[in-house]
């Protein structure tokens, strides 16, 4: 049995007005790269034409530029879930082009389920190999495992990318499985990190398959930024605040699983981590590898691995595929309503580390919208494991634009994870421990020890206008700030009698 061969431009022509597209991939790692190139081109020539040409695209995580990017410039997405971090999506989304839902990544499969989106008309997953069955096909994921189980089962059409820059060896790493429905469920079995309870493949009815493109394309990592003093100060404060819990005893002796966000001041966290001495060797339990991981697992810093992406530089991909019978007893790749699950993150007691945009001063934090009404990127899965985890932690620098923004502000302007949920703030300034305190004692924490000395003085006046209640705001001066940015392009020249007239 051997299924047909076609063209990525084949493939992209395959795909009509108004359909809804499911991929494989979370962060550009392990999306398909071949057929998108050609459907942005095709978008552009329906639209010179005069016809209209849109798709809904649902994903595990963020995707790529020449998914998301080059579709959103090319105003060909109608609808686009669960998260992104591209620069042009974000554009046309504020710009009001693109109906964007926000959602907690691991929820994605089970909200494809139940029905609360469009029917998944075509499914493109790449693979690194294919067992090729007249029935069943058997697909191996390349570098990320994302929402490949629910979409193949949803899909009505499926196109698989086979992109041989992956190494058949991708399979080793592999743990895909799937949980039972409601009300039946069982729970997971996942008892340590490194835990495996499922199959190196995923299965396809192969009479959905339309075909199957080949290629050979590198993942199109993102750069990030390099570590400097601010950021390199936030990852000390954070191994340095977790060492001073290990001491008390409110960390086991044993450490415990960490899960870490994405993007630079994650791994200025990991990279604290790794080299601080007290810090026992530990596992991740996490939803996206950086290379900060690999390389500490090298060096035996690091023990084991379990995400739903090695979101790595291919040079790093590239000496894990080399490296197979070292790195598959290391590093296990899951779907993410696994990565991300509520019930395993709660049962290991996983440390969740992400960054926000801003806090307020009693703990609440918004990570996905500048000044209230402009995206950012999304939750991602931060919520998922801040609000499950064993303890909660939000980095974010004290100002950010030259100091012209505080990331501490007295309210925020749009909540993503609430007091509720937020145990611990760290900035370059300090750490705020807002464990067993009320919203009062909390605030004093935040402004004191994380704020930036500039804004230190507005803050504190800012309580005194409050006024007295269990957690005191002003109506009219709360978001004070952020009109003061919008009005005259600094934070600091808050000035709280404009707008208590
Ligand atoms: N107001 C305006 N802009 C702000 C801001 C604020 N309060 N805070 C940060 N920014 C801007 C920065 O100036 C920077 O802009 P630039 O790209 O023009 O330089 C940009 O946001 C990124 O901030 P940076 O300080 O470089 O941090 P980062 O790369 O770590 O990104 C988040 C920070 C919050 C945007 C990012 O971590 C994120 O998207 N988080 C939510 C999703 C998540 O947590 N995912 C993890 C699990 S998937």
């Amino acid at each position: 049995m051997s299924y047909t061969r076609i063209t990525a431009a084949e493939g992209a022509a395959m795909i009509k007005n108004n359909e809804t597209i499911g991929l494989s991939g979370f962060t550009p790692n392990g999306v398909p790269k071949a057929i998108f190139r050609e459907l942005s081109k095709k978008a552009i020539g329906e639209h010179e034409a005069g016809h209209p040409f849109q798709v809904g695209i649902i994903t595990g995580a963020s995707t790529s530029q020449s998914i998301e990017g080059d579709m959103a410039a090319a105003n060909a997405i109608k609808f686009r879930t669960p998260f992104s971090t591209n620069r042009d999506f974000r554009n046309h989304t504020n710009m009001g082009e693109i109906d964007y839902e926000d959602m907690h990544l691991g929820h994605m499969g089970e909200r494809l389920r139940r029905g609360f989106y469009a029917d998944i008309d075509v499914a493109i997953i790449e693979v690194s190999d294919i067992e090729e069955g007249a029935n069943i096909c058997k697909a191996y994921l390349t570098s990320a495992g994302g929402i490949v189980p629910t979409i193949v089962r949803l899909a009505k059409r499926i196109i698989l990318e086979k992109n041989t820059f992956h190494s058949p060896n991708s399979r080793f790493l592999h743990d895909v499985y799937e949980i039972e429905e409601c009300p039946f469920r069982q729970p997971i079995p996942i008892m340590k990190v490194g835990d495996r309870i499922g199959k190196e493949y995923v299965e396809i009815d192969a009479s959905k398959i339309v075909g199957v493109v080949e290629c050979c394309i590198p993942e199109e990592a993102r750069a990030f930024k390099p570590l400097d003093p601010v950021t390199e100060q936030m990852g000390h404060n954070v191994a340095d605040f977790l060492v001073k819990d290990l001491k008390a005893g409110r960390i086991p002796s044993t450490f415990l699983p960490l899960q870490s966000g994405v993007g630079t001041t994650s791994n200025a966290v990991l990279e604290a981590l790794g080299q601080n001495p007290h810090v026992p060797v530990f596992s991740v339990y996490t939803e996206v590898v950086q290379d900060a991981v690999i390389k500490y697992m090298q060096e035996g810093r690091i023990k084991d691995a379990s995400c739903s992406s090695l979101t790595v530089t291919n040079e790093t991909l590239q000496e894990v595929y080399n490296n197979i019978d070292y790195f598959k007893n290391h590093i296990t790749i899951r779907p993410s309503e696994i990565s991300n699950s509520p019930e395993v993150i709660r049962r290991l007691g996983v440390i969740a580390m992400n960054t926000a945009i801003e806090c307020d001063i009693y703990g609440n934090e918004n990570s996905s919208h500048i000044c209230g009404s402009k995206l950012m990127n999304g939750i991602g899965g931060s919520c998922d494991y801040e609000r499950n985890g064993y303890l909660s932690i939000f980095t974010t620098q004290s100002t950010t634009k030259g100091g012209k923004i505080s990331a501490i502000v007295p309210m925020c302007s749009h909540v993503d994870s609430t007091e509720h949920d937020v145990d611990v703030i760290v900035t370059e300034q300090g750490v705020a421990d807002l464990r067993g305190k009320g919203p009062l004692k909390r605030a004093q924490e935040i402004i004191e020890n994380c704020a930036h000395p500039d804004y230190r003085p507005i803050l504190r006046e800012y309580l005194k206008i409050a006024g007295v209640g269990h957690e005191p705001q002003s109506m009219r001066a709360a978001l004070a700030f952020h009109d003061t940015f919008l009005t005259k392009g600094d934070m600091r020249l808050t000035d709280f009698s404009d707008y208590l007239k």
